[in-house]
C-alpha cells in the first residue's frame, strides 16, 4: 500500500478494499468500473463480467499469487489487459509446507498434539499414535515445476525414492536421483503422493476415484496445490473404505470448508488454511513483485505474466 501511494511513474489514485473477506462480486464490479489497473488476490474472480464490468479503461491486472486459476486469462487477452502474478519467490515457502504436511501426516503430528491438549495421554505405549515413516519412502510428486522441484530438494535429506509424473525430463534435483513414471504408476507406487500442478482444465479432478483406487492402503495424498485438482467426494469415500491412509490438505474445494464438514471430523487428513506461501517475508516478496507489476504495466513495460493457459507446471 504504502508504495502504491508514494508511486510518482505514474501517480496513482487509489481505492482500497479494506475489508478482511474478499468484496463480494457485485461490490467489486461497482469499484472497478473506469479502473486503469487492479491488484487482486486469489479470491478475487477475474472473469468476463468483471473485466465488462471496468469497462474499456482496464490495462492491467496484477494478481499476488502464482496461480492463475481465478483470472479469465482469455478474456483478458481478448481485451487487451495485461495480467501479472508472483512466481519464484513462494516456491521456497511452499515448499517448506508441503514437508510439514508430510511430515504431520506420516507421524500424526495433529492427532497427537489434540490429545495432549485434551488430557487424552495417559502414558507412553509401543504403539501410541505410531505411524510410518517420511525417511525412505517412495515420494511421488506430481507436476515438477519450481514448486515441485524444491520439493524434491528437500526430500534428498529424507532418502526418499522419488518418482515425478511431469512435461519436464530430469533424471537429478540436486543430489537425489528422480524417476520419470506415467501417472498411473506413479499412484500405484508412491507412499505419498505430492500435488504440484496449477489448476486448468486438464487437472481438474485429476485426483478422482479411479487414480485414488490406484493407491496403496497406507498411500497419503498431500495437496497444496489447488482444491479443485482433487475430487473430495472421492477422496472422503476412499479414505471412509481405507483405500488410502490419510491427507494433507493445504487447499480444498471450497474455501473456507464449512466447519461441519467430513473432511474436517476425521483424524487422519489434516486441512490447513491455505497457508502455503504464508511466510512474512515471502508475502512481503509477493506483495512487492505485485506492486512492480501493476507499476510496470501501467507503464506499458513487460512484467512477470503468466504462461498461456494449461501450463505443466506449478510454480
Ligand atoms: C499461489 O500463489 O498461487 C498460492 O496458492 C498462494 O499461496
Amino acid at each position: 500500500m504504502a508504495r502504491l501511494e508514494k508511486a510518482s511513474e505514474p501517480s496513482l489514485d487509489l481505492d482500497v478494499w479494506e475489508g478482511d473477506e474478499p468484496p463480494p462480486p457485485d461490490v467489486l464490479h461497482a469499484r472497478v468500473r473506469g479502473v486503469d489497473g487492479i491488484v487482486c488476490l486469489l479470491t478475487d474472480a477475474i472473469d468476463e463480467a468483471l473485466l465488462a464490468a471496468a469497462g474499456d479503461t482496464l490495462r492491467v491486472v496484477s494478481q499476488m499469487a502464482v496461480g492463475v486459476d481465478n483470472i479469465d486469462l482469455a478474456a483478458c487477452a481478448a481485451r487487451g489487459v495485461a495480467v501479472g502474478h508472483t512466481p519464484g519467490v513462494l516456491s521456497e515457502s511452499t515448499a517448506d509446507l508441503t514437508l510439514a504436511l508430510m511430515l504431520a501426516t506420516c507421524r500424526r503430528v495433529v492427532e497427537a498434539a489434540e490429545d495432549v491438549r485434551a488430557g487424552r495421554w495417559r502414558s507412553w505405549s509401543p504403539l501410541g499414535w505410531a505411524g510410518v515413516d517420511l525417511y525412505g519412502a517412495t515420494v511421488g510428486i506430481v507436476g515438477l515445476g519450481r514448486i515441485g522441484q524444491a520439493v524434491a530438494r528437500r526430500l534428498a535429506g529424507f532418502n526418499v525414492t522419488l518418482l515425478y509424473s511431469s512435461r519436464r525430463a530430469l533424471t537429478k534435483i540436486g543430489t537425489l536421483a528422480v524417476e520419470r513414471v506415467p501417472l498411473d504408476e506413479l499412484f500405484e507406487r508412491a507412499d505419498i503422493v505430492s500435488l504440484h500442478v496449477p489448476l486448468t482444465d486438464e487437472t481438474r479432478g485429476l485426483v478422482g476415484e479411479a487414480a485414488l483406487a490406484r493407491m496403496k492402503r497406507t498411500a497419503i495424498l498431500i495437496n497444496t496445490a489447488r482444491g479443485e485438482i482433487v475430487d473430495q467426494a472421492a477422496l472422503l469415500a476412499a479414505l471412509d473404505k481405507g483405500h488410502i491412509a490419510a491427507a494433507g490438505l493445504d487447499v480444498t474445494t471450497p474455501e473456507p470448508l464449512p466447519a461441519d464438514h467430513p473432511l474436517l471430523a476425521r483424524r487422519d487428513v489434516v486441512v490447513l488454511p491455505h497457508i502455503g506461501s504464508a511466510s512474512r517475508r515471502t508475502r512481503q516478496r509477493m506483495a512487492d513483485i505485485a506492486v512492480d507489476n501493476l507499476l510496470a504495466g501501467l507503464r506499458g513495460a513487460p512484467m512477470q505474466s503468466p504462461p498461456p493457459p494449461a501450463t505443466p507446471e506449478q510454480g
